[in-house]
């Protein structure tokens, strides 16, 4: 099976397009400059608004029976209407001053997350139907509690002094074609009377409103905050962090196209795929033409500039395109430049590919491991060993 191989994982140079605007990025004024033109690009031509912000959000807290966990009950108003989601909190032992949070959306949430009875189904929710997370007709079902925990480790994370949070992302925005304007977010949003958005948008909305939730617990320091998501997840955490310099440092694992993947490297899922089968995601596009578009992935990472990314890949998970992921990042890092005086080490994509390799240049880090699409306690501790040695940027 060549499938992993490396001429199968690297077709060769990519060229990113040379977009002239792009050398103005000297300084830290241009860069931002610089990423306003490039966020208002791709909001109008791939990922669509993100709405506004709400009138309120109120969180109430309850503690689930035989487990460390919270249950929280967020409620949120916009313009007289409510919607009510949940989320779970872990808060790490014998806290004595706040602690930072690592929080994020995940396929199944609350349900997935922990085996306890406490936590209630959500009837609404539709989640992927993919195999590997066992909803095969998109609902959260009593078979799914506790089949996501081993996504959240959430024991290394406490014992590494973050608190958690985490909801489901189906609960916040149906991930179905047909039903993702009809609960949740777009009504609540009023989304038909607003600028077209998708999903990824309206996810990416979401994680912003865990920021809020976790800004009203005073066990949390909400100046150093990361965000994780992984596959689509990771593409709606990278746009969140994208547009909300609240979060410090983000990590998406196998965010693949329309995340990390550039257009520019062909391996993997196309955009014109991507809208084929998940046309929710986005807004219509020219996925025919992607590199008519006024930007690439690269251009994506850079909006998260000076603040921390981290990428994780799979050696197997060609169709998350690991090696253009890489180049796409280290391309990216021109917007780290601003203020920076060393150079940074990008070992080239062979390297990294024999190597499995782990690069970590001040606040980029990636690390490509082998195995398939997913997120393991592997990545995880990877991650959380990038985090410890930043220098707390945004406090993270
Ligand atoms: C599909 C899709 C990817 C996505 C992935 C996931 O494979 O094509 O774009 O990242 O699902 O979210 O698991």
């Amino acid at each position: 099976m060549t499938q992993d191989s490396f001429e199968n994982a690297f077709v060769g140079k990519i060229d990113f397009q040379p977009l002239a605007e792009d050398e103005t990025v000297a300084t830290a004024a241009q860069r931002t400059l610089r990423q306003i033109q490039l966020r208002e690009l791709m909001t109008e031509h791939l990922y669509g608004a993100i709405p506004a912000l709400p009138d309120n959000v109120h969180v109430s807290r309850q503690s689930v029976a035989d487990e460390k966990a919270e249950h929280l009950t967020i409620k949120i108003s916009v313009a007289g209407r409510q919607f009510e989601v949940d989320a779970i909190l872990w808060l790490p032992p014998g806290l004595d001053e706040p602690c930072p949070l690592i929080c994020g959306m995940d396929f199944i949430g609350p349900v997935g997350l922990l085996n306890s009875l406490d936590i209630p189904i959500d009837p609404n929710a539709r989640i992927s139907s993919r195999p590997i997370y066992g909803a095969h007709d998109n609902r959260i079902t009593e078979t799914l509690r506790g089949v996501s925990a081993y996504r959240w480790p959430v024991s290394m994370l406490l014992n590494a002094g973050y608190a958690v949070l985490v909801s489901c992302y189906g609960s916040w925005v149906p991930d179905d074609a047909s039903t993702w304007r009809k609960h949740g977010l777009y009504p609540l949003l009023d989304c038909q009377n607003h600028p077209p958005t998708g999903t990824i948008s309206l996810w990416a909305w979401a994680i912003q409103r865990l920021l809020d939730a976790a800004a009203t617990c005073n066990e949390i320091d909400d100046s150093r905050v990361a965000v994780a998501g992984h596959s689509r997840l990771g593409k709606a955490a990278l746009w969140a962090a994208a547009n909300d310099s609240r979060i410090g440092a983000v990590f998406a694992s196998n965010s693949g196209c329309g995340g990390s993947a550039p257009a520019a490297h062909p391996v993997g899922e196309t955009l014109a795929q991507m809208a084929e089968r998940f046309p929710h995601w986005t807004i219509a596009h020219d996925g025919s033409q992607p590199l008519n578009l006024p930007f690439d992935q690269h251009h994506f990472l850079s909006l998260i500039a000076p603040r921390a990314v981290y990428l994780s890949h799979a050696k197997a998970d060609l169709w998350a395109d690991p090696i253009g992921s890489y180049l796409a990042f280290q391309k990216s890092s021109e917007f780290w430049k601003p203020g920076r005086t060393k150079d940074w080490n990008w070992p080239s994509p062979h390297e990294i590919w024999k190597s499995l390799g782990k690069v970590s240049n001040g606040p980029l880090g990636f690390h490509l491991r082998t195995g398939g699409h997913d997120i393991l306690p592997y990545d995880w501790q990877h991650f959380l060993n990038f985090l410890e040695a930043q220098e707390r940027p945004n406090g993270v």
